[in-house]
């Protein structure tokens, strides 16, 4: 079989070394004119720069995080971001150091009795809004300091305008464990992410061409291929003529510093309103310190509204949004030479790990099951 894979990003890529491994021909377009998608990293001082955001890989599932392993190796990298609320520092995700500074305790009993004592601010009031549910599910002071101006920051809206079920938890831990994530494996890619996408698309069978938009030649290609894999925007791909489906972008602002060590994490968010932006990362500490001792590189994100021709980096899952991306999955399925794929074309909020456990589904209906 012949197919187009549009983007190169991680569900493209996985399609295509799956596909190309099984003796397919692969023609991987991608618009921007580098491959990898928001895993893109580059090296810079020695430093490798996560150039649309910090990434983190992190799953508990032994065959995701082995297929993975094949491309790159790992090194211990633990995600423990750090909050700085108007020059104050406390611990993420909300644990026992967390509580111990904000309020002196040191037992859980203590601590839990101190968000339960908060939460009674709601009496027996159902959460109708964000701010109502964040309180209800960890009291006033964590809400005040580290939710509020960082959510406001991220959505454009405030805390009571926004619906209580975009935080249907908030990840409390009442032990002293600053590790981010549940996941039994997580890690960086030693070198970066980029070598594993290169090494996925090494194959003779696949050929890549970077700086092309499917949109320029859509016809031509769908009646040239055999099947197409699209990871692109699933609302373009039918000229928004349901409408458009919402999406927030962000904004990057790297900086390259003359210093080794600029804030002693990868990772520091900005839980103030008035700091315009989410968070700096360091992303020499991606790597425990790799890199030029007198350089660092500082990233600063920036959380804006999306429009026509943004980067649509995180889908918005509100139920407008699902409700018309269903009508959009309606239209897709009449679509019998297209598979949509990945965060994009599926308008979902995937991880890394999701994303190739979807494209391996993909791969398994289309090139193993249909044998
Ligand atoms: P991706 O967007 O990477 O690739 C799609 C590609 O298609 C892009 O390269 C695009 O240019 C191309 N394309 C689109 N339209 C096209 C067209 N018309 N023609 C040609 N090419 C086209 N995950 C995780 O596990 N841990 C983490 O820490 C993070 N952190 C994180 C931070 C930020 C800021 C974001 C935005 C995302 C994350 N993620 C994450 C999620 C992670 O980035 C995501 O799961 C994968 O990159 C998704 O891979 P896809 O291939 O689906 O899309």
């Amino acid at each position: 079989m012949n197919y187009l894979v549009v983007g190169s990003g991680l569900f493209g890529a996985t399609f295509a070394y799956e596909a190309a491994k099984r003796g397919n021909h692969v023609k991987v377009i991608e618009k921007r004119d580098h491959i990898a998608g928001n895993i893109y990293t580059k090296e810079i001082d020695g430093i490798q720069v996560h150039q649309y955001g910090a990434h983190i890989f992190h799953t508990s599932n032994k065959e995701i995080w082995d297929y993975v392993n094949q491309f790159a190796e790992f090194n211990r990298y633990t995600n423990s971001p750090i909050a700085n609320y108007k020059g104050e520092i406390y611990n993420m995700p909300f644990n026992m150091n967390t509580f111990n500074k904000l309020w002196g305790v040191i037992t859980p009993e203590e601590a839990q009795a101190k968000i339960n004592e908060q939460k009674q601010v709601l009496g027996d009031k159902k959460p109708e809004n964000l701010e109502e549910q964040a309180i209800s599910l960890i009291g006033t002071d964590i809400y005040q300091k580290l939710v509020k101006g960082y959510t406001e920051k991220q959505w454009g809206q405030k805390t009571t305008d926004l619906p209580a079920f975009i935080i249907r938890r908030l990840p409390v831990r009442l032990t002293y464990d600053n590790n981010y994530f549940n996941d039994t494996y997580q890690g960086i890619p030693i070198g970066g992410y980029t070598q594993i996408v290169e090494k996925m698309l090494a194959s003779d069978l696949i050929e890549v061409e970077t700086g092309v938009d499917f949109f320029d030649y859509k016809q031509e290609y769908i009646d040239q291929y055999d099947k197409v894999i699209f990871t692109g925007m699933i609302d373009q791909f039918f000229d928004y003529k349901l409408g458009e489906l919402s999406y927030r972008s962000l904004r990057f602002e790297t900086e390259e510093l003359n210093v080794d060590n600029y804030q002693g994490n990868a990772v520091v968010n900005y839980t103030d309103a008035e700091t315009p932006y989410t968070r700096i990362i360091e992303h020499k500490h991606f790597e425990f310190g790799k890199g030029d001792k007198n350089k660092t590189i500082v990233t600063r994100e920036y959380p804006a509204s999306w429009h026509r021709g943004d980067e649509p980096y995180y889908p918005v899952n509100n139920e407008r949004n699902n409700h018309l991306y269903k009508e959009y999955r309606d239209l897709a399925l009449q679509e019998p030479k297209v598979i949509f794929g990945g965060r994009s074309g599926q308008y979902r909020y995937y991880d890394m790990h999701q994303v190739i456990r979807a494209a391996l589904q993909v791969v398994t209906d289309e090139l193993i099951e249909q044998k």
